[in-house]
Order: C-alpha cells, then structure tokens, then sequence
C-alpha cells in the first residue's frame, strides 16, 4: 500500500517537472503552469486582484493564466482593455459556454449568452424596453422615486440612532428592478423575497468559486454527486419563483397597453407567434428577468454602500455635497435626474464612488469569438478573456488621485464635471451594462434625496473604518453601521 503511494507521488513529481504546458505559438506569456492545475496555486483564490498587478508588473497589460488546462488571457489597464472590448468588439464580445454559469443558465438570457443574432435580439429588445418604450405612463424615474420614498420612510425610524444599509439597499435596488419588470414592489423583509436572496446567493457563491472551477476545469467530474450540482438545485428555485410571478402576472395584463417590461415581452411574444426563428420564448423571458434581476441588484446596492462607507467617513465631502443639493433643489418637492447637470460637485462624488468601488472588478468574462490579434499577440477562438476593470479605475497617469477617495478625479480647473475615457465601472463596447442608465438615474436619486434629508456619520465606538472590500464577481463593502440625524434642511421643507 505504502509502496503504490510512493509511486503515485513520484509519478505526480515527474509530471510536474516534465510535462510542460506549451502555450500557444505568440501567445500573451505569464507564468509557467503546472499539469492539471494551471496557475491557481500562484493566484490568492479569495481575492486574485493584488497577485493579477503582480503578475502584470513582470509580463506586461496582456498576459496569459491557466485555470486548469483552460488558457485565459488577463487585460490590464485603458489600453489594452480598450482595444480589445471597443476597436476588436466583434472579436472579444463572446462569453464562455460549455462551464457551470452557461449550463445552469441553460443558454437563455442575455448575460451569459454567446454573440450573436440570438444575444443581439434579445438585448437590443431589453434596451429598448427599458428605455420607456414599453413603461406605459409611469416613467422609470417615477419608479424608482417611489421606492425612495419607502426607503425614506425607513431611515426615518433610525433617526437618532445607528443602522446597517446593507440589506436595506439592497431591497430597494431589488424593488426598482421589480417595479421596472413587473409594476411591483415587495415590503422590506419579506419572506419570498429573502428565500430568493438566499438561494441566488447559494448559486452564484458556488458557480464563482472553488467548485465552479473544478466543474470548468474537469468535464469528467461533472456527473458526480459534488457541491456544484447545488448551484443547479438553487438556480432552479430561483427559476421557479420568477416563472410563477409571470403567470401570476399574465391576467392583470392588457395586450397592446404595456405597462410594464413583461407586458412588453408578452405582446412580442405574442407578435412573433407564426416566427419560427424567433428567439422570443417564455422560457427566455424568465431567464432575462433573472438577469435583470441579478445584474441589477448586488451591483447597485454594493455601490451605494461603498459610497455612504466614504461620505460618512469623509463629512467635508458630505457637508459639500448638501450644500450643492440645497441650492440645486430650493423650492422643489424631490429631485429629478435633470437636476445633476446643477450639481457638479455631487455628480463627481457619484462617479468617485463608483470609481473606487470597482464593482465588478473583473467584468463578467469575455470570450474571443475567432482567432485574433491584440497588441501583438495570437489568440485563439474560445480563449477565456478577463477585462480588469479594477485595474483601469485606479491606472496611473489615468486618473489625478489613482488611490485615494477624491471628487476631483472628475472635476475640471473649473470646477465642472468631466469624466475621463478611463472611467468603465459599466465596461465598454458591445457588451457594455445594459442598466447602465437605471443604474445611473438609481445612485443619483437615491444619494441626493437621502443626502438632502439625513446626515449620516460614523459611529464614535465603531474603530477605524476598513475600505477594503469583500472579492466576489462584485466587490462588497465589509458590513458597517451609520449613524442617522435629520437635517435643518429637511425639517423646513
Ligand atoms: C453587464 C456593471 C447595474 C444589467 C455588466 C458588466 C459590468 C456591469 C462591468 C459586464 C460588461 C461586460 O461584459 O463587459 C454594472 C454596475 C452597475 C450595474 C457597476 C451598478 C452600479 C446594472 C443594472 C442592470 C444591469 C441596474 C439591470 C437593469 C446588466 C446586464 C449585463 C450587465 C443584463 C449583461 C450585458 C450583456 O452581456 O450583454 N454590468 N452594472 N446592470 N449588466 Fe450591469
């Protein structure tokens, strides 16, 4: 017994030493893989970030990494992020197929569906729908103020004492997205709503993490009784819920009177009936709304924690940013999103948060679609392609204050906001973040009318704040509390 166990560890020595993985022939170089497990023994699988600057420092912006047998290729900074994602769009807009993400999702979609006329379809009808063509007489705005004012209602108990925003902002983002796709909202707290989190939660930590890896990395394992199959299994409740509010739906619907996004895919789907290529099916109306919900959710909340975590631990800029919005709002009942073009200031400290909160710091990976060039390198159709987008919100020569929390990243001399060609929070090119408007119009009215309202400080007993974020497919702020006054400015109103 002793004597096969040496064997096999002699075997797996000579592996290691003899076996060289060849990288393709002018292939982006990194650092030398071993059999089996590519470079994840280089990489800190909690949090790669720090080791992906590490590793460009020696092997320039584009470089190559192995998870596995499966060779991917890493973009650092602007240049190489641009080129790629914008001037070879059509070559670098794929997403990988054939892993965990794709399986679960079963091809449908819109996130992780491959380029092409089915994708485009389905995108460019989402685009269109969500900018008001299909939202009936309640514009987005509407809706996402009506959510403040809940979420108002809500702070107000807090007043006096502390709170953590965490879940709260994470309800109200849950809502708008809601209130866009369906009319409706869910009360704070509510049980379907928490069964969701928990299993999309679940899915998302698995298919992201260790075990998802393993599914990618090794197709022979997929048929056995291993953790990945449970992000199948919360996948599948997650499905259910959102399949069962759409035919809860379906009978407070009037055909050619869309009210909302699903009223809108229903009247396609029933416009597209006699279609036999069409890609309009209920089944993908569900996995789109699962998008939405998802892409729109964690990110925006996450945003907005990051952005009270710096204001209330910056109360200059808080204080600076009140004094804008009171002038820009005097008189007025709410803000509007066309009130931002009368808050520099305010709209550059929106951008700084979303700059330094590098949100999804790796994108969601891309994937080349043919054999192409990228600053000089061959890279093979299907090879793995992550953006890092972190690594262009903090680039150097990019930005004047690269690693510090400051709005005059986006201030010109004047004191007007300018936004630089480095700022992609939201990505770039044809894959760009489809809810990048809701997003914006999202942190604009959400930020100025709780600013206007309350101020919001750090505890005194709370210690030294920590900014260093928790790594996933989105960075998370650590949990933290605030505390909450009301405002002068709020009480004459
Ligand atoms: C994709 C960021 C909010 C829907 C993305 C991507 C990023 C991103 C970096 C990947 C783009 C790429 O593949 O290159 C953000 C940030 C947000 C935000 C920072 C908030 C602060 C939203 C919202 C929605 C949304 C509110 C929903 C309406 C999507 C969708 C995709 C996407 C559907 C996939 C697009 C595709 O594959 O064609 N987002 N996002 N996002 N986002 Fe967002």
């Amino acid at each position: 017994m002793l004597g096969s166990l040496v064997l096999v560890w002699i075997f797996i020595c000579l592996l290691f030493l003899f076996i060289k993985i060849q990288r393709p022939k002018n292939f982006p170089p990194g650092p030398r893989p071993v059999p089996i497990f590519g470079n994840v023994f280089q990489l800190n699988i909690s949090n790669p970030l720090k080791d992906f600057e590490r590793i460009a420092e020696r092997y320039g912006n584009v470089y190559s990494l192995y998870f596995g047998g499966r060779p991917a290729v890493i973009l650092t900074g602007f240049k190489a992020v641009k080129e790629a994602l914008v001037t070879k769009a059509a070559d670098f807009s794929g997403r990988p197929q054939n892993v965990l993400v794709s399986h679960i999702t079963e091809g449908k979609g819109i996130a992780f569906v491959d380029y092409g006329p089915y994708w485009k379809e389905q995108r460019r009808f989402a685009l269109m729908s969500l900018r008001n063509f299909g939202l009936g007489k309640q514009s987005m705005e509407d809706r996402i103020l009506g959510e403040i004012q809940h979420l108002v209602v809500c702070m107000d108990k807090s007043v006096g004492g502390f709170m953590n925003p965490d879940t709260l902002f994470h309800e109200a983002a849950s809502n708008i997205i809601y209130l866009v796709l369906f009319g409706i909202r869910y009360e704070y707290g509510d049980e379907t709503l928490k069964q969701y989190v928990t299993s999309f939660v679940e899915s998302t930590k698995i298919a992201n993490g260790f075990w998802g890896m393993i599914y990618d990395t090794f197709p022979a394992l997929r048929g056995l009784p291993l953790p990945f199959r449970k992000a199948i299994t919360h996948f599948d409740i997650v499905k259910n819920i959102n399949a069962n509010m759409v035919s809860k739906h379906k009978p407070s619907r009037v055909p050619g009177e869309p009210k909302n996004f699903v009223d809108c895919y229903l009247d396609e789907l029933e416009k597209q009936k006699e279609n036999d290529g069409s890609s309009f099916t209920e089944g993908q109306l569900v996995r789109t709304i699962m998008d939405l919900h998802a892409a729109g959710t964690d990110t925006t909340s996450n945003t907005l924690r990051t952005a009270f975590l710096y204001l209330i631990t910056h109360p200059d800029i808080q204080e600076k940013c009140q004094r804008e919005i009171d002038e820009a709002l005097k008189g007025k009942a709410h803000a509007s999103f066309e009130d931002r073009h009368d808050m520099p200031y305010t709209q550059a400290v929106i951008h700084e948060s979303l700059r330094i909160a590098k949100t999804v710091p790796l994108s969601v990976p891309h994937c080349t679609t043919r054999d192409t060039e990228l600053m000089g390198y061959s890279i093979p159709k299907d090879t793995l392609v992550f953006p890092n987008l972190a690594s262009v919100l903090s680039e150097e020569g990019q930005w004047k204050f690269p690693h510090e929390f400051n709005p005059v990243n986006f201030l010109n001399d004047q004191g007007q906001f300018e936004k630089p060609e480095a700022f992609l929070p939201f990505s770039a090119g044809p894959r760009v973040c489809l809810g990048e408007g809701l997003a914006r119009m999202e942190l604009f009215l959400i930020l100025v009318t709780l600013l206007r309202r309350f101020q919001f400080f750090w505890p005194e007993d709370a210690g030294e704040p920590d900014f260093t974020p928790v790594y996933g497919i989105t960075l998370t702020p650590k949990p933290y509390r605030m505390g909450i006054r009301r405002r002068q400015a709020a009480k004459d109103m």
